[in-house]
């Protein structure tokens, strides 16, 4: 972890050498769910993997957090490790919904970009109101209570049941636990909050990657097609045998996608 200092700006694992690769992890994780892709990418390029505000080791800011404001200190650290030049973006669930706001507030620094398991839609009144629930448990009851939400719906049937799988689910269900209650309860409202992106899809005009699992239940392949669909020339791989979480289910053939997509960009 000797690269993955917190300075003034977000905790960022910073690795490789070449055109950059901004990874933005989901709730309630850090950088560690993109393991499998930070050494598959750094063999060409600069690989950069940040924990959002108040998650892993970065700091929670004052005051309530919003898409907006993930997207903002992504652009300080993209500045602090002196980026000048349009990067490869990638978003995984709630880092695509920061993704999609960074790209509408800093659309020159993005060359192309990778939405993963993710969607541009914001919530219904029903879902945000389940998060505010949640935070409020949170806050009572620790970030466990966030890991008991959220484990059952990250994988597919097949690798909950799985044996074999156990490890990786409970080292899931651990970093999940790990995050700050805190900072688990202000992404849950910046969540419920965020504006629907929908209307943004159709001015993306750079080459655009989506990523979904095949049984998918938070983000299912429908909506991503349908995200795809309103994004000119982008093209959709969908992971066999993965649930939402193909990053760490399936690393293979996600590695395969974003590898084949970054090509030589
Ligand atoms: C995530 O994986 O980041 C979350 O499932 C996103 C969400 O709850 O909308």
């Amino acid at each position: 972890m000797s690269q993955h200092t917190a300075a003034n700006t977000l905790a960022c694992l910073d690795r490789g050498h070449g055109p950059v690769v901004l990874l933005v992890h989901g709730f309630p994780l850090d950088h560690r769910m993109w393991e499998h892709q930070i050494d598959a990418l750094a063999a060409n390029h600069r690989v950069l993997a940040p924990d959002l505000c108040g998650f892993g080791d970065s700091n929670l800011p004052d005051g309530k957090v919003s898409m907006d404001c993930y997207a903002k200190a992504l652009d300080a650290l993209l500045t602090a490790k002196g980026v000048k030049e349009p990067v490869h973006l990638a978003g995984f669930s709630m880092g695509g919904y920061v993704a999609l706001a960074f790209l509408r507030l800093f659309a020159s620094r993005v060359g192309s970009l990778m939405l993963i398991d993710t969607k541009a839609a914001g919530d219904s009144e029903e879902a945000a109101q389940g998060r505010a629930k949640l935070a409020q448990k949170v806050l009572a009851e620790g970030s466990s209570v966030a890991a008991e939400a959220m484990v059952p719906k990250m994988f597919s049937d097949a690798t909950l049941k799985d044996h074999d799988q156990a490890t990786l689910v409970s080292q899931v269900r651990q970093m999940m636990e790990e995050q700050d209650p805190a900072a688990v309860a202000a992404a849950l409202d910046a969540m419920a909050h965020r504006p629907d992106s929908t209307p943004c899809l159709a001015k993306i005009r750079i080459p655009t990657l989506v990523i979904v699992g095949e049984h998918d239940v938070i983000t299912p392949p429908a909506e991503m097609k349908k995200v795809a669909g309103e994004i000119a020339g982008s093209k959709v791989v969908t992971i066999k045998g993965a649930g939402h979480l193909t990053t760490m289910e399936q690393p293979v053939a996600v590695n395969k996608a974003m590898k084949d997509f970054l090509g030589g960009k």
